[in-house]
């Protein structure tokens, strides 16, 4: 390897070209050298702002013997087939989230990954984000005690029409599993403990969803084995005039106090203890952008692949929270609460 993990780019799309791409311009010790999009236009994109050459065909990438890792920001149904191509390749694979569309998928990649001895991780941005990163330590740290109820909404309205691949729940899954996975990995993070059950609600809300028998909204309900509920609502179904395009919430209730995260508040996060009631001021902590969350994702991929350090997030963690979306998704579907392999549901 040289000095430099090299890396291409392979889906220049909105996360690839807008969330991805930049965040290289400013990790050190890595390169962007190949930018692929069957859209030529977008890899060319990529290609003029990051200095990378442009491809089309993926397999273009793989083929490069200086390609150290590639990046991939493709839709879900594509996951794992490219990353096991690439692991096969020799290449270490950052894959976007959810790790894949289907269990057995998401299997494949982590024996694909075990047998090519090359780091696989999946880009659960928000381990990687300064708010969420600060509510984690303050949980490890005991200042709200122990974290018993949580609650999050994580609320859009999908810029995309109706042909766009993340409609067709085939392809991405719907609602549930898009932003389901999200919320599932920051409950079992911060939890530090695994669900039993689930019981979901989904519904149809826009024409799209309607069209394409997706859900683009939904509310679940996660029971962990330590006696901690989650409750969540995932929604592309939120008019940007109800309040913004798009709108997180968190609220982490603990047996000593209560962590809240809004980002349309004007202190968005304030740590409250059980008798003193807010603490402020916090939110400096908290000031950080997605911009900042996607170096830190990268810049963590790039240690592992030169350290050959485990990624703090493992490929069974985020096949865990593809697990929990995939059981709510069954939830809503037969309306019936899903018990996971674990234990027997409550
Ligand atoms: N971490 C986050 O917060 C976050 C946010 C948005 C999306 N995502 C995830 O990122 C992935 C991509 O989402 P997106 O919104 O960027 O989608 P997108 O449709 O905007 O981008 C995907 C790109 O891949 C290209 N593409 C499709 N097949 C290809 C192939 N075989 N070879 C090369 N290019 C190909 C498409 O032309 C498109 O430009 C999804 O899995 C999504 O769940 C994560």
């Amino acid at each position: 390897m040289s000095d430099k993990v090299r890396v291409g780019l392979i889906g220049c799309g909105n996360i690839g070209a807008g969330g991805h791409a930049p965040a290289y311009l400013s990790v050190s010790g890595v390169e962007l050298v190949a930018a692929c999009d069957i859209l030529p236009g977008r890899a060319e994109a990529v290609a003029r702002l990051t200095g990378a050459t442009a491809y089309q065909d993926y397999r273009e990438v793989l083929a490069r013997p200086d390609v150290d890792a590639v990046d991939l920001c493709l839709p879900t149904d594509q996951h794992a087939s490219v990353a096991i191509e690439a692991l096969r390749a020799g290449k270490h694979v950052l894959c976007e989230k959810p790790i894949a569309r289907t269990l057995a998928e998401a299997d494949a990649m982590i024996a694909a990954a075990r047998e090519a001895g090359r780091v696989l991780m999946v880009g659960h941005v928000r381990r990687f984000d300064h708010r969420y990163t600060a509510i984690r330590e303050a949980l490890r740290a005991g200042e709200v005690g122990r974290p018993v109820y949580l609650r999050r909404a994580e609320r859009q309205w999908l810029p995309f029409p109706a042909d766009v691949w993340y409609w067709r729940p085939e392809a991405g899954g719907g609602v549930i599993l898009d932003i389901g996975v999200h919320i599932a990995d920051l409950f079992r993070w911060y939890l530090e403990d695994e669900p039993i059950s689930v019981y979901a609600v989904g519904r149809q809300v826009r024409r799209a969803a309607r069209e394409a028998n997706s859900f683009d909204h939904a509310l679940m309900t996660f029971h962990f084995r330590n006696g901690a509920i989650g409750v969540a609502e995932a929604s592309w179904a939120y008019q940007p005039n109800y309040g913004g395009a798009l709108y997180a919430e968190l609220d982490v209730v603990g047996t000593a106090g209560k962590v809240h995260y809004s980002d349309r508040d004007t202190n968005p996060l304030l740590i409250y203890d059980a008798e003193e009631g807010a603490i402020l001021p916090r939110y400096f902590r908290f000031m950080s952008t997605t911009e900042y969350a996607f170096q830190a994702e990268i810049g963590h991929f790039v240690e592992c692949v030169r350290t050959g350090r485990s990624p703090s997030i493992s490929p069974e963690d985020a096949r865990a929270a593809l697990e929990m979306a995939l059981a709510a998704q069954r939830s809503a579907e037969t309306g019936k609460p899903v018990a996971f392999s674990l234990e027997e549901a409550p």
